[in-house]
């Protein structure tokens, strides 16, 4: 990924007005991977056009789908799939790219694709995701830095996942789709792009239970059907727009979104001293002047979304009074806060907890985006401080968010891009 773009930021102005939300990332991706196991066509509504969505078309095209986008529909035709190996410079441009392992698996009874690297938070490991392949009887091999996935079938199996690992439990459904016998995930996850996942899967024939639950069940089945499906909107672009129009002491409409699944971000906000309306498909949120401290603990969910951490921690950067988070999920998210202190802010590390002093005012400077959620925090810090900020290697923010920029500026932000 070429890092050259930044944003300049004018911070100081209130954000206020109607927005709305995009497709969301981490449904978009498992599902866009699950189209390989349907050998027809299928039709994906609201997938968001961000680097890696289109990453993952890329990939698709690669193994030997025909994949086209028109607005905001994309259409996948996996008849012609003939490669079952993911191609390391691919693989590098997005390690979540491991997710079509089960899908490959599922449909080819093989799939070779390389360690994904880790990244900038964390290891990143795939233990969890090879364990369950071997309790459905898929062999794996390792060499030279390439992983090896085979066998002649896949045989339901319970999978008890150590710990409730997105992609794991995802990679664990997309193998045992067309599997013999029934594949039970204990300790799965229950996030809500899981259940868009079953949801999308039982839409083309798959029989799928428990998404959403700790217990997943599969009964195999022979075929899938061609379909169209709309993605879920995406939880954690609806939680970085409403806290970037809380840190301005401003109001919001948010459009196109699913209350249910920011439960845990909302009740912070409120903390905070935000008032939040919910109704089907809309959240207002009124902000007060100033934001008050609270305390986080990131957990899976419906625990308050790691994903959420940075981006709460910059807005409690001015807040009034001393917050306490703790990180519970990756070893290694919090890269970011070095680029808020260089802009004022007071955080002290120890360990997985950061410890937030708020500040009256954070200062302009020039700061360096290291990861998808981290960059975004810097833009809404950016948002607050007196002057010309500049975001650089916006690139990673780009990755996970649809337009952001002209969002922001639709409520009143002033953002432009700019390319070195
Ligand atoms: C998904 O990543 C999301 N990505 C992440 O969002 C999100 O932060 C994460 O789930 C947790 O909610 C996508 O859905 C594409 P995990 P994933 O497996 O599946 C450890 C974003 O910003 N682990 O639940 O990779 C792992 O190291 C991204 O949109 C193992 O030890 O997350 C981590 O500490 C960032 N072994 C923890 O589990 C394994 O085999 C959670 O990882 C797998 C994971």
């Amino acid at each position: 990924m070429k890092l050259c773009g930044s944003y300049i930021i004018t911070g100081g102005n209130r954000l206020e007005g109607e927005s709305y939300v995009s497709g969301s990332k981490n449904a978009s991706l498992p599902i866009l991977a699950a189209t390989v196991l349907n050998n027809g066509i299928t039709k994906l509504y609201n997938v968001p056009n961000i680097h890696d969505t289109k990453v993952m078309i890329e990939i698709l095209r690669n193994l030997g789908c025909k994949v086209k986008r028109v607005r905001d529909k994309i259409v996948v035709d996996a008849r012609g799939i003939k490669k079952h190996e993911i191609p390391e410079e691919l693989m590098r441009k997005m390690r979540s790219s491991v997710i079509l392992a089960g899908a490959l698996i599922g449909r080819l009874k093989k799939a070779t694709f390389s360690c994904p690297g880790g990244c900038d938070i964390g290891a990143r490991p795939i233990d969890l995701h090879l364990k369950a392949f071997e309790n459905l009887g898929i062999n794996i091999s390792k060499n030279t830095g390439y992983i090896h996935c085979t066998c002649d079938t896949i045989i339901g199996e319970k999978i008890h996942l150590d710990f409730p690992s997105v992609g794991a439990t995802e990679n664990a459904m997309l193998a045992s789709v067309l599997g013999k016998g029934t594949t039970v995930i204990s300790n799965a996850a229950m996030e809500p792009e899981i259940v868009d996942l079953q949801n999308f899967l039982n839409k083309m024939g798959a029989k799928i239970t428990g998404a959403g639950t700790n217990e997943i069940t599969i009964q195999g089945v022979q075929k899938l059907k061609d379909i169209g499906y709309q993605v879920m909107p995406d939880r954690i672009e609806a939680g970085t727009l409403l806290c970037a129009v809380a840190t301005t002491g401003g109001n919001i409409t948010l459009k196109k979104v699913n209350p249910e699944h920011l439960t845990p971000v909302l009740e912070k906000l409120k903390e905070c001293g935000c008032k939040i309306q919910e109704e089907k498909e809309t959240v207002i949120l009124e902000a007060p002047k100033k934001l008050k401290a609270v305390d986080i603990k990131t957990m899976p969910y419906p625990g308050f979304p790691t994903d959420m951490q940075a981006i709460l921690v910059s807005i409690l950067c001015t807040a009034k009074g001393t917050s306490i988070v703790t990180e519970n999920i990756f070893e290694n998210r919090y890269k970011y806060t070095n680029e808020l202190k260089r802009m004022g802010a007071k955080i002290t590390i120890e360990g997985r907890t950061a410890i937030v002093k708020g500040v009256r005012k954070l200062t302009k400077g020039v700061v360096e985006a290291a990861d998808l959620r981290g960059g975004a925090a810097l833009v809404l810090a950016s948002l607050t401080a007196n002057g010309k900020t500049k975001v650089k290697n916006i690139e990673y923010i780009l990755r996970g968010y649809e337009n952001l920029d002209e969002k922001l500026n639709s409520l009143g932000a002033k953002i432009t891009k700019e390319v070195e």
